[in-house]
């Protein structure tokens, strides 16, 4: 007999946006409420910011329940270390693990390319999600997938077993990659990474490809998907819209001291800092200063920079902005330079770039791999 949780499986199923028959089966197939185990967070406005409370299975309805396993949302699991089943009221703090949203699980696998008898290296398990889906349309035997936090690892392993798939499950740091099971045909990360880790490239068969979030410390994002070529080497343009995962652990931005705003010499601005404030504009603006982050809003920006205490301050003025900058990176040089290199070739959208991976750097370029390019922090 079906039940309300495989009614409104398949009601998901036939409403996301799948090009690939094979992954809206899948998610009818794939009972997400056993991935969200006993609790989640839901998000909710407090005295100082957001408070992540849990929300208990036993305190809802099937209907209830069934309704939140089966809504395109993503559902928090863990914030700052703590489980959502192991929390005993509201928290704040930052996602550190989630089941992310349906829909944008399927659309990382059909941007990843991924087909029949393809080996596949998942870089965050979380909840185990996306890795039942993997082992769904390609077999146990061909999912490797890697989670970094234990007590996370732990219950996407009980989750899946119950699911009725048996992957490699990896505990450990994802950008070290699991050399015992590759060469993968595909490698796809659901956390975002500054750049592309080393051994994912040692790991990748020559003509896989690897498809992973990219995000800064600015916010700026995109998501890399590129080929290996025979040399060492990868290629590939983004797709033309981004997208947003929590950064990898080892990724994340460290945490900012004291520091006193507004040092250093003041001249006009040459842009608008309000494009910041745009998702596809932070990210242009990011390329000239990866390791800076950004404080402050609209007309009045703060970048910082925690290596070299070098810091950059806009402000509105009559008919226009001020910035002063202080230290020794100018980082508000080299953000007006990306940003005027992407004006000039007409604004275009993320398609407009893409990232070549070698062994001597990743650079992100624009229009071709031989245009205006910027280096990755690798
Ligand atoms: C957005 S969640 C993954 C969602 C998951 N694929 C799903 O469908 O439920 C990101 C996960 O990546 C994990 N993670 C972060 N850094 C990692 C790393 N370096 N290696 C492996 N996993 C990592 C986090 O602990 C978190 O569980």
């Amino acid at each position: 007999m079906r039940t309300l949780f495989d009614t409104r499986r398949r009601e998901l199923a036939a409403w996301l946006a799948a090009e690939d028959p094979r992954w809206k089966t899948a998610v009818a197939d794939v009972p997400r409420e056993l991935f969200l185990g006993e609790a989640v967070y839901r998000a909710g406005d407090g005295p100082d910011g957001t408070v992540w409370e849990p929300v208990r299975r036993d305190g809802m309805t099937a209907e209830q329940w069934s309704r939140l396993a089966y809504e395109d949302a993503t559902w928090v699991t863990q914030i700052g270390g703590v489980l959502a089943e192991d929390a005993g009221g509201g928290l704040s703090g930052d996602p550190t693990s989630s089941s992310t949203l349906p829909g944008l699980v399927v659309r990382m696998l059909e941007a990843a390319g991924i087909g029949d008898g393809d080996r596949v290296l998942e870089i965050g398990t979380g909840t185990g999600y996306s890795t039942a889906l993997l082992c769904h349309r390609l077999g146990d035997g061909k999912v490797t997938s890697i989670e970094y936090d234990p007590a996370v690892a732990r219950r996407a392993r009980s989750a899946l077993t119950a699911a009725g798939c048996a992957p490699t499950l990896v505990v450990g740091d994802g950008l070290a990659g699991y050399e015992p099971n590759a060469e993968y045909d595909r490698l796809i990360a659901t956390c975002s990474v500054r750049y592309v880790p080393a051994a994912w490239m040692w790991e990748v068969r020559d003509g896989g490809t690897i498809t992973a979030p990219l995000a800064g410390w600015m916010g700026g994002t995109a998501l890399a998907h590129i080929t290996l070529a025979g040399d060492g080497t990868a290629c590939g343009r983004f797709p033309a819209d981004d997208i947003g995962f929590m950064f990898a652990r080892p990724h994340g931005r460290p945490p900012l001291s004291s520091y006193l705003i507004g040092l250093g010499d003041e001249r006009d601005s040459l842009i608008d800092p309000r494009l910041l404030d745009d998702s596809l504009g932070v990210f242009v603006a990011q390329l000239g200063a990866p390791s800076a982050q950004k404080l402050g809003l609209g007309d009045e920006i703060i970048l910082l920079d925690v290596a070299t205490g070098s810091q950059a301050t806009t402000r509105p003025c009559a008919g226009g902005w001020t910035v002063r900058q202080h230290g020794p990176l100018r980082l508000w040089d080299s953000v007006e330079d990306a940003v005027l290199a992407w004006q000039k070739a007409g604004s275009p959208d993320w398609s407009g770039f893409g990232l070549t991976v070698t062994q001597e750097g990743q650079r992100v370029w624009l229009g071709s791999p031989s245009g205006p390019s910027w280096n990755l922090p690798a």
